[in-house]
């Protein structure tokens, strides 16, 4: 199953804000190439494929079809990803799929039976954990150095004005799943959760700019996450994307303001460094870790599920104004 191709021939179904990044991971990644995309207004993605110096592809059909395309990247919205997820894995290729992955529970379930059925990595767009320092709290936290875990905090604060919000859904399904599979893959499944949301600066779009969840875990461990696109955080050591956890034998951070770049981002005010190098580590991962050297995406399709089953259980609390048990 793994590539002894020179060159991995990646194409892009949706060239939006985020095929940016996804551009500029497969320009660093050794021995792979972006050959082309589809995006499904025109203008973009005859521009796009000008900018990224590839093909511009009419149909999806047309592209997935092109014998020197390996990998797909699915990068449309969230209600089109098992559509193009399936057109991909169906034509015998290998795919990245943003997160979001699924709407559902059950969209994630088809993409893992037919990309099990195909024999081909279907990997989730779970950018955050493909950053070194998270790499070594998880195995910190496995090989036992931080002792009992007390606590695991994920942190989000970074204003979207509102005509980017209107792009995605609300922050529990937008931001909420990062911090979701950050928790599975450093201390693992909460046991129960409750959450609360709010709208806080949008004038017209109704979905929450605010979330907050708190959780217990498996060991009795508690741990809490904050997702905002309300407001940035300037205060001394701002909790703009932070992560800690804690442990009775040392603790870790990590955190977006390590490296700012005073230049606006794509939507940022500044530029974080992090966020295009956890997409160029995530893609890297992929096509060489995962395509080449046969290794397993370090968040799966499985991950993937449980971290759905985490928001819709957000949701549900949301909606219930109660604790849920998972
Ligand atoms: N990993 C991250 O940190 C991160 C950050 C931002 C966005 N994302 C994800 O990336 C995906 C794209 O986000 P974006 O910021 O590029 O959004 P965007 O709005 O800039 O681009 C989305 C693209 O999808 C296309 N599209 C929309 N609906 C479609 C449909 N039904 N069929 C085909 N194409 C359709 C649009 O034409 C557009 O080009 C989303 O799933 C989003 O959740 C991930």
């Amino acid at each position: 199953m793994t590539f002894t191709k020179s060159t991995i021939g990646v194409g892009f179904l949706g060239a939006g804000d985020i095929s940016i990044l996804h551009a500029a991971a497969v320009k660093k990644c050794p021995g792979a190439q972006l050959v082309g995309l589809w995006n499904r207004s025109q203008d973009r993605a005859m521009q796009r494929a000008i900018e990224f110096g590839c093909k511009n592809y009419k149909t999806p059909e047309e592209m997935v079809a092109d014998p020197n395309i390996d990998a797909v990247f699915v990068l449309t919205n969230l209600e089109s990803h098992l559509e193009y997820t399936r057109l991909a894995l169906k034509a015998g290729k290998h795919v990245l799929v943003e997160k979001p992955v699924g709407v559902s529970v059950a969209e994630i379930e088809q993409m893992r039976s037919l990309a099990a059925s195909k024999k081909l990595v279907c990997m989730p767009g779970h950018n955050y954990i493909y950053e070194g320092s998270m790499i070594r709290t998880h195995e910190l936290v496995a090989a036992g150095e931080l002792g009992k875990i007390v606590s695991a905090y994920v942190m989000y604060n970074i204003h979207h004005p509102e005509e980017v919000a209107k792009r995605y859904p609300g922050v529990v399904r937008q931001i909420l799943t990062h911090h979701s599979y950050i928790l599975l893959y450093l201390v693992g499944k909460p046991v129960e959760l409750c959450a609360m949301k709010a709208t806080l600066h949008y004038k017209e779009y109704p979905e929450e700019d605010i979330a907050m969840v708190q959780m217990r875990l498996s060991n009795g461990a508690l741990a809490h996450f904050c997702a905002s696109f309300a407001a940035d955080d300037h205060a001394a050591d701002p909790w703009t994307v932070v992560v800690k956890v804690i442990g009775t034998a040392g603790s870790t951070r990590y955190s977006y303001r390590d490296h700012v770049e005073i230049k606006p981002g794509l939507v940022h005010s500044q530029t974080y460094t992090a966020y295009q190098g956890s997409i160029i580590n995530e893609v890297r991962f992929f096509l060489v870790d995962c395509l080449r050297m046969g290794a397993q995406p370090l968040s799966t399709l499985e991950d993937a599920i449980t971290a759905q089953k985490m928001i819709e259980a957000a949701e549900e609390s949301i909606r219930n104004k109660s604790v849920i048990k998972l």
